[in-house]
């Protein structure tokens, strides 16, 4: 896990005092540090750019904020989007069509015509949809997810390719949508898979590039389509526990290549890593508000619940958090750090060992940058907080908080109900 410097006891992140950015933007607020995640873009991108031709499709359903987005172009990503919403945002922060691809899961024909009007590369999920793409149009390149049969993730909810998964088109359907798609006229460029999300094994990895470089064989001997990328997907884990092993990028990417330059003809190598990418590079400031010995335990009530960050209280996730404005000093005690939202599931962090808690401590929650502000709501009718971005010392605010107003913005009273 990354740690970060301090100063005179006060945490820094991008060059910046942790406790000055919280007093000028207020928390809670998501803070990311643009070199780290730039840092982050060239090592995963290097460590299979080094040995082939290779595509880092950006999962941005990590993180959507525009400023975000706009560095990870400049750096020359690609883009992974899920959602027509997904592909707008992009192309409004800059992306060209051609270098975003859209992958959907139950594809309405409405967002179908829509994300083809944006002329984003599709790969397609299912019969039915292939079907009804013809339908709209068969001039444009496709690819195919696939459901590999292989799973992998953090949490049973973010696998995805395992056998009869909602994902993909089914193992033993995989040649005759090839060779449906060439029968309708299109022009198959790709394959695509992805296990999960968040596993720290490279295990899957090597698993499902064996089942890919297979079917690609494969299909070039049944219908002499030759594809030109494999997309292996996401799912890098990060450590988000001091003790987590780091991601061995460099020998994944060395292997993996090797793979596909050996068994296949494939020309292009794409990933799609979302968490790797923004979540380390960014920190999540909330402030103690309320400090309780409640017996046989002690709570830090801060003032971002699960609406702010919902990864603990809805997958049971570790997010090492630390008082940054006492940032080198021992635990002295075990806490609970929860937020302000009436259910007793809500809480950042459990029973960990910290400085002894005041009200006005500043609490930075690390890894918060991927499914953070992305996963955010407005429950308990708490608008949602800001985003700032720290460079070399200069914080920038990226995303204003919400106000009250936000929060009523697309209701309708009735006239005959209305008091105003
Ligand atoms: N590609 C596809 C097709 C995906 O479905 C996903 C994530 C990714 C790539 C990126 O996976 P990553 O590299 O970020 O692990 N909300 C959960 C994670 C859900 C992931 C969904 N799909 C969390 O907070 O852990």
């Amino acid at each position: 896990m990354r740690d970060y410097e301090s100063k005179d006891g006060t945490m820094i992140f991008g060059g910046m005092s942790t406790v000055d950015i919280a007093n000028k933007f207020g928390t809670p607020v998501y803070v990311t540090n643009e070199q780290i995640l730039r840092e982050n873009y060239r090592r995963i991108y290097n460590a299979f750019a080094a040995h082939m031709p290779t595509e880092v499709h950006y999962a941005c359903k990590a993180n959507t904020n525009l400023a975000i987005l706009s560095i990870l172009e400049q750096e020359g990503s690609h883009i992974d989007a899920v959602s027509i919403g997904e592909v707008l945002t992009c192309l409004k922060a800059g992306f060209p069509a051609d270098r975003i691809m859209y992958t959907g899961c139950n594809v309405s024909n409405e967002e179908l015509q829509a994300v083809v009007d944006t002329g984003c590369r599709i790969n397609v999920d299912s019969e039915s949809e292939l079907e009804r793409l013809a339908k709209i149009t068969t001039d444009i390149p496709i690819s195919f997810r696939i459901t590999p049969g292989v799973a992998s993730g953090h949490s049973g909810k973010v696998m995805t390719g395992g056998k009869g998964a909602k994902f993909g088109i089914p193992y033993n359907r995989v040649i005759k949508t090839y060779e449906r798609a060439q029968e309708l006229g299109f022009d198959v460029k790709g394959i695509h898979a992805h296990t999960g999300s968040g596993g720290l094994t490279v295990d899957p990895f090597i698993e499902v590039i064996e089942v890919l470089c297979e079917l690609v064989n494969d299909i070039k001997d049944r219908t002499g389509i030759e594809l030109e990328f494999l997309d292996f997907g996401g799912g890098f884990g990060v450590p988000y526990k001091p003790q987590d092993p780091e991601a061995e990028l460099e020998d994944l990417g060395s292997i993996i290549t090797d793979m596909v330059m050996n068994e296949t003809d494939i020309k292009t190598i794409a990933l799609e890593p979302g968490r790797y990418l923004v979540c380390d590079s960014t920190i999540l400031l909330t402030k103690c508000v309320d400090v309780k010995n409640a017996g046989t335990k002690n709570y830090i009530g801060v003032d971002a619940g699960f609406n702010t960050l919902i990864r603990p209280a809805f997958y049971d996730s570790y997010h090492y958090v630390s008082i940054a404005n006492k940032h080198n000093k021992a635990g002295v005690a075990k806490y609970d750090v929860v937020g302000p939202i009436c259910e007793s599931g809500d809480y950042i962090a459990r029973d960990r060992a910290l400085p002894e808690a005041e009200e006005g401590d500043i609490v930075a929650v690390y890894c918060a940058g991927a499914y953070g502000f992305a996963m955010s709501s407005t429950y308990n009718s708490r608008p949602r907080c800001a985003e700032v971005l720290v460079n070399n010392g200069e914080a920038e605010l990226i995303r204003e908080k919400e106000d009250f107003e936000d929060l009523w913005r697309h209701q309708i009273v009735p006239k005959r109900l209305s008091k105003q």
